[in-house]
């Protein structure tokens, strides 16, 4: 058994949240003391999104400011403004289209698209795929708040829809949130990181692969131009082809857009990232040691872009388009966005432009940020031609 990764210094949390973590830590105890160490994707999942303790689940705040983390919706309406152009482009092919949004988060894209959409662009629906059923109920307060005129067309979905649809898929950081398994290369052998109750909390333990997990592991490291050393762990998302299959299984015609954090497969299993893409947010201060206050800490991964290339193939997905979030916003008409800021008061476009930067510079979300399109059924035309990756093609990077 080896030990967790070194401690961090972290704010303490009030009693009453350090209870609600000691909870699920005693649930997640309790499963590995019945049925042994278990893989990391299971402890990620009760660790997310354990019923009324998981850190999606219980009704704590995690967006913006007073939370954890900031999302690019949650810095301004510049990001729901531009990839609205990009949604009108490919509603404008479909005689009607709708739009699902999967993990809404707080419900603020939501509310900045429907305001962004003209109204001879309007999608006739608004559907909103949330597992979190408190962040439902956010969602519901925000756009109520904001979009009380568009209430009649948005509803929730608990799971994707079985009927077909056409229209556009939005998922923005919510491949991160997916759970990962963890490998540890020992020489040519790769061993599967679990979770085992240690002494003083969580610990990693080594242990046999199981065979499917094995097989793909082997796949990825099979392509990549240097073998990893002795001691290389990292993450890999075996749950992604199943993700993607039941959430666009129905879409008939339109694209479904993805935005996150990621890399194509070389630069994700790059040398140097011996210790893999976790990170974890608490109060704006990112670590990577997940074991930290399960329940009040978010936990996410990277995403290898090639693995979703490759999941969409097998979805019978098109890959229309592939870019850098900065790229992408300026393919959807961003300097259009910037110059209706001269008509703001000096205060307020000062602001805009701090949310522009934050959203495009190559060290904040320009380039760690990226985008994917997956189309079915689209024309060739509009297909190959997306205006968000009309600038930068990156799908020879794949
Ligand atoms: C990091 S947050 C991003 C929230 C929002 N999209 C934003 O950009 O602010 C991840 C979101 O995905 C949701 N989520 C995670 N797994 C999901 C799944 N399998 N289906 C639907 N939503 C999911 C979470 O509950 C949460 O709303």
């Amino acid at each position: 058994m080896c030990s967790a990764t070194s401690r961090v210094i972290l704010p303490e949390p009030p009693q009453e949240l350090k209870s609600l973590s000691e909870e699920l830590t005693d649930l997640i105890r309790k499963k590995i003391h019945q049925c042994g160490p278990i893989s990391f994707s299971d402890y990620m999942e009760m660790a997310l999104y354990e019923p009324g303790m998981g850190y999606y689940s219980a009704g704590l705040q995690k967006f913006g400011e007073g939370g954890d983390f900031v999302t690019a919706p949650q810095l301004g309406d510049v990001f729901a403004r531009c990839l609205a152009k990009q949604i009108e482009q490919i509603g404008d092919e479909l005689d009607h289209y709708e739009i699902i949004e999967a993990g809404a988060g707080s419900g603020v894209l939501a509310a900045d698209l429907l305001k962004a959409l003209q109204d001879s662009h309007a999608p006739t629906h608004y559907r909103i795929l949330e597992r979190s059923a408190h962040l439902r109920q956010v969602q519901r307060e925000t756009l109520a708040r904001n979009v009380p005129q568009w209430m009649d067309r948005i509803s929730w979905l608990e799971q994707p829809p079985e009927a077909g649809w056409q229209g556009v898929l939005v998922a923005n950081e919510v491949l991160d949130a997916l759970a990962v398994e963890r490998f540890h290369c020992a020489g040519k052998d790769i061993k599967q990181l679990r979770v085992a109750n240690g002494r003083d909390g969580f610990a990693w333990q080594q242990a046999d692969c199981p065979e499917a997990m094995r097989d793909r592991v082997e796949i990825v490291l099979a392509g990549l131009q240097d073998p990893p050393a002795d001691g290389y762990q990292s993450e890999i998302n075996t749950l992604l082809p199943a993700w993607l299959q039941t959430v666009t299984a129905s879409l008939e015609k339109g694209t479904a857009l993805f935005l996150d954090y990621g890399y194509p497969r070389h630069e994700y299993y790059l040398p140097q990232r011996f210790n893999g893409t976790l990170i974890c947010h608490y109060r704006h201060r990112a670590h990577d040691d997940p074991f930290v206050w399960p329940g009040l800490t978010d936990i996410s991964a990277s995403v290898d872009f090639t693995a979703l290339a490759e999941a969409a193939h097998g979805c019978g997905l098109e890959v229309s388009g592939y870019t850098s979030q900065m790229m992408f916003l300026l393919g959807c008409g961003l300097e259009g966005v910037i110059s209706s800021f001269q008509s703001l008061p000096e205060r307020d476009r000062v602001v805009k432009n701090i949310e522009v930067r934050k959203l495009t510079l190559p060290g904040e979300m320009g380039e760690r940020f990226q985008v994917m399109a997956l189309s079915r059924g689209l024309s060739e035309n509009l297909g190959e031609n997306l205006c968000g990756f009309a600038p930068s093609d990156l799908r020879h990077r794949l």
